[in-house]
């Protein structure tokens, strides 16, 4: 089959590496993809977003499956754009229903569909300007630190985590009034929980579900978890403590009423759902969801799904996830990213990057976040610039590989953090 993956980054150069072993694929496109995606699919010159141009190109040549990396556009509904028109309808779309993808659009609206599914998570109060004084109220209700949610997608950014009781409201009134423009609008306030976190990725076809190998991201530019959030600055899986006893109770008071929920309440979904989960003295809590795979995860995830994603994939598009079987690989994975000095500030971009082919000689796994080739040199274009991802018999012995590899990739102000996995 003829396959179509949208995306350019990390994650979406781990899914083309995984879909590219498969037998079943004729032909593996990537729009746009970066220049590491280029060894292992034909990239194509297309934004994400641009869902004319990309059904043009579906029928142009004859694509029969459309992966869907990022959740921009899910959000905006690629996945109904291509049910709604007759000549579209039989390439599977790998993602959810734009109502679906409300999981992630919309924190006000994955709070909602938790409450109404008994999903444990934070307690809330969704407030707008209108309401003002009520979401003051919930504050005076609450411990310190104050989490604040900008509703609408904010490239990452809009969560608030703030100390003080002061600077809450402050803080509630900025974003009400415009910090992150209209995906502030409303502003969800909950209540700060504590524990250790973990990404648990679900595959579904609406019906059935798979649960893929558990990992563990690390945000924070600095050691020890400090500094700046990032897109993510490592990732290990599997992680100890979501042990079967724990994975369990995401099962049955997680996993199974989400994915009834989303039937219950009509909503067409066959893609991926991310669970941001918090362990709670051992009790999972939703943090929240993504409707994709989450970036840096996939690359530490990709190297332990032993089974062909393509026929995985068929299983969701066909309705017969069930009758198809996920192998994980025993091993530990982990993944060290390598991002330009700066970041996740201003940071500069098209140093020219050393050490590429001494790197992909060793037993470890590059995959490109932010590349681009130019003029015969693959250059930095992005912060995050390659993820180094090794296998491992423990977590220890995989991060041991891909720190030896990060030594040996080289360019200008060339950065990471040395303590992935620091803390479990
Ligand atoms: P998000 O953008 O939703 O991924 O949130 C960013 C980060 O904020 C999460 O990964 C958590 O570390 C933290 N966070 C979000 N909500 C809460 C909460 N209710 N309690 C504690 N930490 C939170
Ligand atoms: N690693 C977190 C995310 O992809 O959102």
């Amino acid at each position: 089959m003829k396959i179509l993956l949208l995306g350019s980054g990390g994650r979406e150069h781990a899914l083309a590496w995984k879909i590219a072993q498969s037998e079943k694929v004729e032909k593996l496109f990537i729009a746009p993809g970066n220049a590491g995606t280029a060894a292992v699919a034909t990239n194509v010159d297309l934004r994400a977003t641009d869902f004319d141009a990309i059904a043009a190109f579906v029928l142009r040549e004859s694509v029969d499956m459309v992966v869907v990396g990022p959740e921009d556009p899910l959000v905006r509904g690629i996945y109904d754009y291509f049910q709604e028109r007759a000549e579209l309808r039989r390439v599977a779309v790998i993602g959810p229903s734009a109502k679906g993808a409300e999981l992630e659009g919309s924190k006000e609206f994955a709070k909602g569909f938790m409450m109404r599914h008994g999903i444990p998570t934070a307690r809330y109060k969704s407030v707008t300007t209108a309401t003002l004084d009520e979401g003051l109220a919930f504050l005076d209700t609450l411990a310190p630190p104050y989490v604040l949610k900008a509703d609408g997608l904010c490239a990452g950014k809009g969560v608030l985590i703030l100390p003080t009781l002061d600077e809450a409201r402050r803080e509630l009134r900025q974003m009400l009034d415009g910090m992150f423009g209209e995906a502030s609008a409303t502003v969800v306030i909950e209540e700060f929980l504590s524990g250790i976190e973990c990404s648990v990725f679900v595959l579904t076809d609406g019906e059935h579900y798979k649960v893929l190998p558990v990992a563990k991201d690390y945000k924070r530019v600095g050691e020890g978890d400090t500094g700046l959030n990032t897109g993510g600055m490592g990732s290990v899986t599997p992680v100890p403590f979501a042990d079967a006893a724990f994975m369990e109770k995401v099962r049955v008071r997680v996993i199974d009423p989400t994915i009834r929920g989303l039937k219950a309440e009509g909503i067409v979904y066959k893609g991926f759902i991310f669970l941001g989960l918090i362990s709670v003295k051992g009790e999972p809590m939703v943090i929240e969801y993504n409707v994709r795979m989450g970036d840096p995860e996939t690359e530490s995830v990709m190297l332990r799904v032993r089974s062909d994603l393509v026929e995985l994939l068929q299983g969701v598009a066909t309705g017969r996830l069930d009758e198809t079987t996920l192998v994980e690989d025993p091993r530990s994975a982990a993944c060290v990213i390598l991002v330009s000095g700066g970041y996740p500030e201003a940071y500069a971009k098209g140093f020219p990057i050393s050490g590429l082919e001494r790197a992909a000689a060793t037993d470890s796994v590059l995959f490109h976040a932010g590349t681009a080739l130019k003029d015969g040199q693959i250059v930095t274009n992005g912060g995050r610039v390659i993820a180094v991802c090794s296998y491992g018999d423990t977590k220890e012995e995989a991060l041991a590989r891909s720190y030896g590899v990060a030594e040996m990739i080289d360019f200008d102000k060339k950065y990471f953090r040395r303590d992935i996995g620091f803390d479990l």
